[in-house]
């Protein structure tokens, strides 16, 4: 009979794996995630890089459901939060809470007040589904939707195109917006988003990212340590409902003051109003101006025990700070529980609340006109100090 040792077929199945000791060479895997309550199969998709980044994506929402990246010593971590299920993002107690977690969001990202607006002359009514607001497109939003996905690797990249066709009227926004999302992995460790869609009518469109991330590992405690650094002199400070109220405050002098790296963790239990309303950071940072056609530099996340570094550029003029204030332990995802500030969101973005306050840059696409938009992700290390 014919014996193998162990240490033999590890060695084999780790070169073919890897290409015979070589990095391995980009590609993406496709397997079925399941079929959601409605009937409709989804499915997963693993992209893996030359370095062996992995990003797991389904087409239910356009979710991120897994990304692992390298820490300063190299070891793979999965830092984003998420389920291994498909059920687990379909359930009803889950989507009654929705904390959104990796999915992609439209028509609108974040609020609108009163789920209402003008436009044209004529008022428009949306689901009010966060206390009284509009929130990330509603009820049967763009995280709800079962996309059209293709695949793609050009060499050494590797991605996935999202198309959906919204209908005239679809949750109460006018126009039927036809939506394009890809994302890409690429060989330096980031992850890009191109949003583009065009409309029938005029229509406010706010596409964002909704990953919750967490540099020392999901599941792994706070991430309060984490270092910010945002690209930012002024926010825009909110109601107790976290509508903004039309000011473009200076961060200088208050804990929203990120412009040098500091620590989520060392201002946030502050006496401060702002604070209060959002139970923590859950505001809209003023991104320094720029060619809105440009990538800019929006915010820098550091981890000091695993050196992992994020950085976020965009076109967009702003970005939702979020430090996970209503994980609540609810959730326990890929087994482990989400608690409180376990994750933190960068949502690109135009600032909430738009179609409401003339003097914020416009939200509305137009019939003659194309919205596109583009953020990334890279992850990087850093040595230790
Ligand atoms: C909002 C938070 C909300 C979270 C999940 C963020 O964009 O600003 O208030 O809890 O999304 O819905």
């Amino acid at each position: 009979m014919l014996r193998i040792s162990p240490l033999f077929l590890m060695t084999f199945l780790l070169c073919a794996c890897t290409g015979g000791g070589e990095s391995p060479s980009a590609h993406v895997k496709q397997e079925n995630f399941g079929v959601t309550p409605d009937g409709d199969s989804v499915d997963l998709y693993t992209l893996t890089n030359p370095n062996g980044v992995t990003m797991e994506v389904t087409n239910y929402g356009g979710i991120i459901t897994s990304l692992r990246v390298p820490d300063r010593t190299g070891t793979l971590d999965d830092v984003v939060l998420g389920f291994d299920s498909l059920s687990a993002y379909t359930s009803t107690a889950y989507r009654a809470a929705n904390p959104y977690f990796g999915a992609l969001i439209g028509r609108y990202g974040n609020r609108i007040a009163g789920g209402t607006f003008s436009l044209n002359g004529t008022t428009y009514t949306l689901a009010t589904n966060n206390g009284p607001n509009h929130l990330h497109g509603g009820r049967e939003g763009f995280d709800q939707v079962v996309w059209s996905a293709e695949p793609f690797q050009k060499d050494d990249r590797v991605g996935i195109v999202f198309s959906h066709t919204s209908p005239d009227g679809h949750g109460g926004y006018p126009g039927r917006l036809d939506v394009e999302v890809t994302y890409t992995l690429t060989p330096d460790n980031t992850v890009a988003f191109d949003y583009h869609a065009t409309t029938t009518k005029a229509t406010p469109v706010n596409l964002t990212q909704h990953s919750y991330f967490n540099l020392d590992g999901d599941g792994d405690g706070p991430i309060l340590d984490h270092e910010l650094q945002l690209y930012a002199d002024r926010f825009t400070p909110v109601d107790s409902t976290l509508i903004p109220t039309g000011e473009l405050r200076s961060v200088a002098g208050t804990p929203f003051d990120f412009t040098e790296p500091t620590p989520i963790g060392a201002r946030i239990e502050n006496t401060n109003k702002q604070l209060e309303y959002g139970g923590g950071y859950d505001h809209n940072f003023v991104l320094a101006e720029h060619p809105s056609d440009t990538l800019r530099l929006a915010a820098r996340v550091y981890e000091p025990d695993t050196g992992r570094l994020l950085t976020v550029r965009t076109t967009e003029p702003g970005v939702q700070f979020y430090s996970g204030n209503f994980l609540d332990g609810s959730f326990s995802g890929k087994g482990e529980l989400y608690e409180k500030r376990e994750g933190l969101a960068l949502e690109t973005q135009h600032f909430p609340n738009s179609p409401n306050q003339p003097h914020f840059p416009s939200t509305i696409l137009r019939p003659d006109e194309e919205y596109t938009s583009r953020t990334t992700y890279q992850f990087s290390v850093r040595d230790a100090q």
